[in-house]
């Protein structure tokens, strides 16, 4: 499964690059604003600076809701670097743009997938990715992990070449359990992929041998 990084976060990418654990990157309009990029030129100069730390790819969302305003921004989204997934809503106009990026040959992230006939749709017009939000469904007492499920279900049960991206990760035993159905891609903040390494055995066991080496290297009395 691939570990993308759900943030905006310039340092934070560094250090989830340096773990060497880091697929890709997945931004949005929210994200974007947490870091106080605003204006055309600044949004595209961050994306650029984002593909110069990732080696893998780097979903750009688009903020225009109308087809011919969406391609325009996509394209010259995908003009910025050969990693950039353009990310588009699931909306109908935002279908129509995926189906037109896909004959292109540029690759597209359906996101705000909320369920397995969105993702069925977007998959057919050509999306390289569906995001089904996992988290926001939890939130509102629907099984999110239940869709990927789902959606994973019926990709294999047609060769649907589209990736499974599961999103709005919000904690360690949602990577495990998307790992466990088989999610082609989870994307989560930094925090929840540090949160993988932790273990109480794993700290009191270093803490032991730490000690013991000590113990055993005191130095020689005279
Ligand atoms: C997906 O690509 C989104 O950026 C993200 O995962 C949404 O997560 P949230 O629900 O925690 O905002």
């Amino acid at each position: 499964m691939k570990f993308f990084i759900d943030t905006a976060n310039l340092a934070d990418i560094r250090e989830a690059q340096e773990m060497g654990v880091l697929d890709g990157v997945t931004t949005n309009p929210s994200l974007m604003a947490k870091e106080g990029i605003t204006g055309k030129d600044n949004v595209m100069r961050h994306y650029k600076q984002i593909c110069d730390i990732v080696e893998g790819d780097v979903s750009a969302e688009v903020i225009s809701v109308k087809y011919e305003e969406m391609i325009k921004e996509g394209d010259e989204l995908a003009e910025l670097d050969e990693n950039i997934v353009v990310k588009i809503p699931m909306t109908a106009d935002g279908v129509k743009a995926i189906k037109y990026f896909s004959e292109k040959g540029i690759r597209t992230n359906c996101t705000l997938i909320f369920s397995a006939g969105q993702a069925l749709v977007a998959a057919k017009a050509g999306a390289s990715f569906v995001s089904p939000f996992v988290g926001r469904l939890d939130d509102i007492s629907t099984d999110g992990m239940a869709l990927i499920e789902q959606i994973v279900t019926i990709f294999t049960n047609y060769g649907i070449t589209t990736e499974v991206l599961a999103a709005s990760v919000r904690h360690p035993m949602h990577i495990i359990q998307c790992a466990e159905i088989g999610a082609d891609v989870m994307t989560a903040p930094l925090n929840v992929i540090k949160a993988l390494l932790n273990h109480p055995l794993t700290d009191s066991g270093l803490a032991k041998f730490l000690a013991d080496h000590e113990k055993a290297n005191l130095p020689v009395k005279q």
